[in-house]
């Protein structure tokens, strides 16, 4: 190579693994705190009878709280303990049922696969060469002609899978990512799917969905769809100060690096229980103190959370925001205000602050949840999903106040 070339990657030394926090959604943290319990729970729940009410579940919280990476633990867990077979979809990648079946194909095509690899090879999880494997490899051998599009023959192709699964003394564990953007009739119809494989069919099939919490009175309270109402709830908490304390000190030790007391109260405090704000306010102090051998001091540790709240409303809080309109927000605005008297202010106190008539209360109250800005607070009353909502929304309508009732609505 030239050696008068300029150089514009960074060292390979300073590759991924040398980094000790993931700021970016659905990134599993080197140092993941506070969720062992939970997987735990869900993984016994899973390892039951299929046919069973906890074989099917569902993780509740709002952005940024590592929904995904919990999904995701659960996943390589299943794979590397159980040697199940897991189809994981995300429900914002189009069609849900033509997304799973996509992937059950997908599923079945790398059993195909597997079959040629030697024996001892894993392929998603299943060892090759179990009896029973290769009955399940001809499903995929010869090419469907009666396959027209993705979608259509999923509850056979599922349970076939789940089939050959259970041949080789395994399951099928099913995930759903982001379960609130499907819309109702697929729920259902993917969910009586399901349920005719798991209770009808009694064949190893298990399912763990992840969603923002207003789903519990959407989907989840769908009188139509018994699979919805009987999903097992798991919510996410925020982490404790002690979980967030430790989920900084860890991977910066771990990484070679050291922080000073008083910087890490300051750095817990800023990051409020929040996972997602813990990434931020970590991997800033971490560059500005110039990585591995140096220590993160309080300057640093107060410079970073500056940055890291600036980013948190940049990626969580902006976008949301520009979504609402003009009355959503001055509800937000109500309860922003409301929130420094009372941290779960009632829905008829919001709408009497921000001038909203009573009536229409109800639907607000759907869609501010539905943005994952607020969380329900218990008997007709509203949470601020994260504490630094507040103060962010009540500069942005000071610098740009949403238009009043009776004006024209901005979308
Ligand atoms: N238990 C945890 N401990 C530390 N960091 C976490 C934890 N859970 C999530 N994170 C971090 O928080 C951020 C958001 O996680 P993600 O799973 O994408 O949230 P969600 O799916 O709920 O929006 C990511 O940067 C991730 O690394
Ligand atoms: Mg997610």
């Amino acid at each position: 190579m030239d050696p008068q070339r300029p150089r514009y990657f960074p060292d390979e030394a300073d590759a991924l693994d040398a980094v000790p926090f993931t700021p970016g959604f659905g990134s599993t943290p080197p140092c993941l705190v506070g969720r062992d319990e939970l997987i735990r729970t869900v993984c016994a729940s899973l390892a039951g009878d299929p046919a069973s009410e906890g074989a099917t579940n569902v993780l509740l919280a709002p952005r940024g709280l590592g929904k995904t990476v919990a999904l995701n633990e659960i996943e390589d867990a299943a794979r590397a303990e159980r040697g199940w077979l897991v189809v994981a979809v995300s429900g914002t990648d189009g069609d849900p049922i033509a997304e799973t079946h996509k992937e059950v194909c997908r599923a079945m095509e790398s059993w195909g696969q597997a079959q040629g690899e030697p024996a001892g090879r894993h392929v998603s999880g299943m060892s090759v060469g179990i009896g029973g494997l290769s009955a399940a490899l001809s499903v995929s051998e010869a090419p469907e002609p009666r396959r027209t599009r993705y979608g259509d023959d999923l509850r056979r192709d599922l349970s076939e899978l789940a089939s050959a699964a259970a041949e080789a003394g395994s399951r099928v564990l099913l995930t759903m990512d982001e379960m609130h953007a499907i819309p109702l009739a697929k729920a259902r119809q993917l969910g009586s799917y399901i349920q005719h494989i798991a209770k009808r069919e009694r064949r190893g099939l298990v399912f763990v969905g992840a969603a923002l919490p207003y789903i519990a009175e959407t989907l989840l309270a769908d009188r139509k769809s018994t699979f919805l109402q009987r999903l097992a709830i798991h919510r996410l908490s925020p982490l404790s100060e002690p979980q967030s304390r430790r989920g900084l000190q860890e991977p910066i030790r771990a990484h070679g690096g050291h922080i000073e007391p008083g910087a890490l109260d300051i750095a817990t405090a800023a990051v409020g229980g929040h996972p997602y704000m813990l990434q931020l306010v970590g991997d800033k102090m971490w560059r500005a103190a110039g990585g591995p051998g140096n220590t993160i001091t309080a300057r640093h540790a107060g410079a970073a959370a500056a940055q890291a709240s600036e980013s948190l409303e940049d990626h969580l809080f902006a976008p949301t925001w520009q979504s609402l309109s003009d009355t959503d927000k001055r509800f937000l605005a109500a309860m922003s205000a409301l929130a420094g008297t009372d941290s779960a202010p009632r829905v008829a106190e919001i709408c009497e602050t921000a001038g909203i008539g009573q009536s229409s209360a109800s639907a607000y109250r759907r869609r501010l949840l539905l943005s994952g800005m607020v969380s329900p607070g218990g008997r007709g009353r509203l949470r601020l999903a994260h504490p630094a909502i507040a103060p962010w929304v009540q500069r942005t309508v000071t610098a740009s106040p949403p238009a009043a009732e009776g004006s024209l609505p901005s979308k």
